[in-house]
């Protein structure tokens, strides 16, 4: 996304009329979380906590109920090094993980499956993904299935290429952890790209037989590439409760041009 994001945390870029980390935590919040940590990048919390805790202009709609506080990340040192570093502030509560570049569709919201389907269990959210998905994404190893959208996780390899993928099952952006995936953390080593992969824990978590997936019914929208952004930004333009109808036929007139 450069050089969009030379100055702007990726985070704040906007989608429609909000940061895109505005849609995550709005997102978090319809599932029921009250207390919400952003991990970022040193000099980022600021900005980010100025944007949800603003004191003259009150709390955002729908998150008036909501704890926003953002935990910096010394060194990027890879997702599962993030989720770690929220370690303390969560405690052995169990808690939702949402990457910021993953947004889900209007209406299409997937935690609370996850939660329904965990009977505490952590259980990640998975879709079937083509190859082209096989060196971007984890997959989990499957082993039965519980329903026609839950399966057990044996395990799960980061970015496994065509040659080592275990399944079609990818790892697509929202998880539901309980503190076992932090004992799990502590021993990842660094993996692919040198980083502490979020993966290596789930896989360690999927050993232990307390992991399920949860096959969502939708994709969800990939924001964090351009052309990811420009369709995300179309999407969510297009489902808005106030100007949607107007852009929905200014894309139509549009397109019929093309
Ligand atoms: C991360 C995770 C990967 C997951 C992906 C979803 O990858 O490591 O397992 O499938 O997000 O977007 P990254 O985008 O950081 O390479």
């Amino acid at each position: 996304m450069r050089p969009a994001t030379r100055a702007l945390p990726k985070a704040m870029l906007p989608i429609v009329d909000r940061p895109a980390v505005q849609w995550v935590v709005e997102e978090a919040a319809r599932a029921g979380a009250t207390d919400v940590f952003i991990i970022v990048d040193p000099g980022v919390g600021e900005l980010i906590e100025r944007h949800f805790n603003s004191q003259e202009e009150g709390p955002l709609p729908g998150l008036e109920h909501v704890a926003v506080r953002a935990i910096v990340q010394d060194v990027p040192r890879g997702l599962g090094d993030a989720v770690r570093t929220a370690a303390e502030a969560v405690g052995g509560r169990p808690f939702y993980t949402l990457l910021v570049d993953n947004l889900v569709y209007p209406g299409g919201d997937v935690l609370p499956g996850m939660a329904a389907a965990s009977h505490g269990d952590s259980v990640v959210c998975l879709r079937e993904l083509g190859t082209e998905y096989l060196a971007r994404y984890g997959f989990i190893v499957p082993g039965e299935w519980r329903s026609e959208q839950v399966v057990e996780v044996l395990g799960a390899i980061e970015k496994p290429g065509v040659e080592a993928a275990p399944s079609k099952l990818g790892l697509i952006g929202r998880y539901l952890f309980t503190s076992a995936v932090f004992e799990a953390l502590n021993d990842v080593e660094p993996g692919v790209g040198g980083e502490i992969q979020l993966t290596d824990a789930i896989n360690a978590v999927g050993e232990a037989a307390s992991c399920l997936g949860y096959v969502a019914a939708n994709d969800l929208l990939d924001s964090g590439t351009p052309s990811g952004y420009l369709e995300a930004s179309t999407i969510l333009g297009a489902a808005h409760p106030d100007f949607g109808a107007r852009y929905r036929a200014f894309v139509k007139e549009f397109t019929e041009g093309l």
